[in-house]
């Protein structure tokens, strides 16, 4: 078999067998396959797409490309929770605390941020110390002990996808409905885990804008979690505007503490709930949602979320102080208004564009060895259908550089448009499918 034959058949709209799908990932895993070899075939799935089959197939190789973990150490049903990735989605760091405080238990494995979107390991990375670069035996350790695990991407934990996401962040070849889904499936089912959550996004800043992609997506992931014999809940929540306020990785673990105080902001709050709810039944603590819902509001109100999270950060090497006083998190040097240059109502913040201004000032990565400043970012003041008068903040910039700054804030204005009458607010959740 050659890998310029299987270019070229998908280059032509050809579909894969099981073969060729195993001898790419596995010559790529070892090397033997280059990279632009595997940037080619990713662009040309791109244009192409893949079938359900080849999908399958892809993730089955993935996941059976390193190690798959026996997670049969820890007692109880375990539970994972993932999203396909957006803009100010600190989901997780709220989300497990509060479902953990419950008792449920979370054994989760995150990545880092991927093109404008951020990823849960650098913001957790936010408190000093912290690492997720734990060894399986911690892993399984700290989830029995305290609830709560999250590892990073291991070199052996499907190190084909590990490989290939890099890729895919650096090559526009991210936003293609198989890719995620192998890619997302394939680490979620090495993992071990019982029962998955998964944050189907949808809109401007989400790799699916459109809805009825965002679905397909979600379905071919539970279809694929399935099969595998897990249960597997997608819930599709809008990602037509950033979530909550806060863009950046210490700016959102700061809103993810608030949170956790009971200070959230509306939709996030939302989110969160449901997205808890959802991991609470999978993992057997609560029958209804509305029962799963009022157990999650009494770990916010009596504090137990928030002190798990603390746990959690120490357990991993963390600074705790941290949850309790965010001043410890790091900061930017500039923090600047962007006013708006017009009265009236927001009608539209063009999301992925608020995540390239994230990026702009500091937040993301360009290329797959970029270094992020964990400081910068962006804090909305105004969301859509909010009315602004001319000259009041939009948002607030978190930079230290001027000039990063000014790129950022010319940005911003571009994504953000306001207009005379104020438009509907849409729902954040759209979506569930079991
Ligand atoms: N998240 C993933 O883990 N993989 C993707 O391809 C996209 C989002």
């Amino acid at each position: 078999m050659r890998m310029y034959d299987i270019i070229m058949k998908k280059r032509n709209g050809g579909a894969l067998s099981e073969e060729e799908i195993q001898f790419f990932v596995k010559g790529y895993t070892r090397g033997e396959i280059p990279d632009y070899q595997a940037a080619a075939l990713m662009m040309a799935i791109y244009f192409q797409h893949m079938t359900k089959a080849e999908t399958n197939a892809l993730t089955m190789a993935m996941m059976h490309s390193g190690d798959v973990l026996d997670l049969s150490a820890i007692e109880g049903i375990k539970v994972d929770k993932h999203s396909t990735g957006g803009v100010g989605d600190k989901t997780s760091l709220a989300v497990i605390p509060m479902v953990a405080a419950c008792g449920v238990r979370v054994a989760k494995m995150s990545g880092r941020g991927l093109g404008h979107t951020g990823g849960t390991v650098d913001k957790l990375e936010s408190f000093p110390g912290f690492s997720t670069a734990i060894t399986g035996q911690q892993f399984v350790d700290n989830v029995n002990r305290i609830g709560i695990a999250i590892m990073g991407q291991t070199a052996d934990l499907a190190p084909a996808d590990k490989k290939l996401y890099a890729l895919r962040d650096v090559t526009a070849t991210v936003d293609n409905m198989s890719l995620i889904a192998s890619s997302i499936m394939s680490k979620k089912l090495a993992a071990g885990t019982d029962a998955i959550v998964l944050d189907v996004k949808t809109g401007s800043g989400a790799f699916m804008k459109k809805e009825e992609d965002s679905y397909a997506l979600a379905q071919e992931m539970v279809d694929i979690g399935k099969a595998a014999g897990k249960e597997v809940i997608a819930v599709i929540s809008d990602m037509d505007q950033p979530l909550g306020r806060a863009v950046g990785n210490a700016l959102e673990v700061k809103e993810a503490i608030a949170t956790l105080r009971g200070e959230g902001p509306e939709d996030f709050v939302e989110l969160s709930l449901m997205l808890g709810s959802q991991m609470l039944l999978a993992g057997g603590k609560a029958q209804t949602e509305k029962e799963a819902k009022q157990q999650l509001q009494q770990v916010i109100a009596d504090g137990s979320a928030l002190r798990k999270l603390a746990e959690f950060v120490a357990a991993q090497g963390g600074d705790s102080a941290a949850v309790y006083d965010t001043e410890l998190l790091p900061k930017a040097k500039l923090v600047l208004p962007v006013p708006a240059p017009q009265s009236g109502y927001i009608q539209h913040i063009a999301c992925d564009e608020i995540g390239m201004c994230s990026l702009l000032l500091g937040g993301g990565r360009e290329t797959k060895e970029s270094a992020i400043d964990l400081s910068v970012g962006l804090v909305l003041e105004k969301k859509v259908g909010d009315s602004v008068e001319e000259g009041e903040p939009l948002a607030w910039l978190h930079a230290n550089d001027e000039n990063q700054a000014a790129a950022a804030r010319e940005r911003f204005l571009a994504a953000c448009q306001i207009g005379e009458t104020a438009p509907a607010k849409g729902d954040i959740i759209k979506h569930i499918i079991r």
